[in-house]
């Protein structure tokens, strides 16, 4: 039987750090509300020209050398974005150019903050059929180009960064199973209301930007999350005190919070970086990830529970043994 296997992961933050104090400067906002609220104190901010190519490149880079790999060895490209570079072709296609890595599959997945998630589990259907021996997953994001920074109710909550993970053909497990959701019946809660296909004129309007019902969101991910981490559980037939760490998509501390509440699992279990992070959106489950194995916490042969929602809604998990 053949699995797939964390071999190794790597992450990318740009360099410019906006503190709330800062923001503050700019919209009519304070420190003190969205720590409460959210729990963040400061964000990354790709620089002018910085893409989330760009991004995305350092991140891979990082990841295949943590595993020992070169670019050549990847098989496959699966890069979860909701600001991909241009409309086409693909922000993979061109990571791949990159990599000067050429012949083998590479190509988007657009689940907004799940995308990680998902991209994460098509990548091991394609290493458990033995179709690639490595295969590249990586969450990036300039999502701070898509906000309105008039528009105080979002802007706060956002960040740009990548995160990326190899994936390796393994006799053992690895990622023992991954569970993805979508209910689409909610996509005025939160979406970017405008795109290609109704014209530019409404993008260079400047309507393209992320509108969110944040109640909403808040009262559906709460409820959604907990039954996800319920289902892999009882997939898993394990109990919630086996698992080493949560590795949560990073939106809001007190949504975080609410998860692991859920499973009964104190702080000190959960992989935090939303308060430095903010929300990266797609990038920000292997930012977390990436983090808590290079600074020690995670180690080979934890079990680990990583999830995440975003706009759709689409949601999912994955139980996984480094
Ligand atoms: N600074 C200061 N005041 C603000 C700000 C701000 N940045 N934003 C809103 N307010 C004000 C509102 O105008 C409102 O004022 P009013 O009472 O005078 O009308 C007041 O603060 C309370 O606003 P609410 O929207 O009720 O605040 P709430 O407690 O719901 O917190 C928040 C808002 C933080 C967005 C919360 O709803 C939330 O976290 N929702 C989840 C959203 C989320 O995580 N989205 C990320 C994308 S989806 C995902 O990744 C899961």
């Amino acid at each position: 039987m053949v699995y797939s296997r964390i071999s190794g992961t790597g992450s990318y933050l740009p360099a410019n750090r906006v503190s709330n104090a800062e923001l503050a400067e700019r919209v009519d906002t304070s420190d003190q509300w969205i720590r409460e609220r959210t729990g963040i104190t400061q964000r990354h901010i790709a620089a002018d020209g910085e893409t989330t190519l760009d991004l995305a490149e350092q991140a891979a880079r990082r990841a295949i050398e943590a595993a020992g790999l070169t670019p050549q060895d990847i098989g496959l490209i699966v890069l979860a974005t909701t600001t991909p570079n241009q409309v086409f072709p693909s922000t993979a296609c061109m990571l791949q150019a990159r990599l000067q890595n050429f012949g083998g599959p590479a190509f988007d997945v657009q689940a907004v903050c799940a995308g990680f998630i998902y991209a994460l589990s098509v990548a091991d259907k394609f290493v458990r059929d033995g179709s690639t021996q490595h295969a590249l997953v990586i969450g990036a994001e300039t999502f701070t180009r898509i906000l309105d920074w008039n528009d105080r109710t979002t802007c706060v909550l956002f960040g740009d960064g990548a995160g990326a993970v190899v994936l390796s053909a393994s006799e053992t497990p690895g990622i023992y199973s991954t569970h993805l959701h979508a209910d689409g019946r909610e996509v005025q809660n939160l979406q970017v209301p405008f795109g290609v296909s109704q014209g530019y004129e409404q993008v260079q309007a400047g309507k393209a930007f992320v509108s969110m019902n944040g109640k909403e969101v808040f009262k559906f991910a709460v409820s959604a999350l907990a039954k996800v981490v319920s289902e892999t559980l009882a997939h898993n037939n394990i109990e919630a005190d086996e698992i080493d760490y949560l590795i949560p998509h990073q939106a809001n501390l007190r949504i975080i919070s609410s998860t692991a509440k859920k499973l009964g699992m104190s702080m000190e279990r959960v992989v935090v970086t939303v308060d430095r992070h903010a929300n990266t959106s797609a990038a920000s489950i292997p930012l977390a990830l990436d983090e808590a194995v290079r600074d020690g916490r995670i180690q080979p042969g934890h079990l680990c529970l990583l999830e995440g929602i975003g706009g759709g809604f689409a949601w999912g998990s994955a139980l996984v043994r480094m």
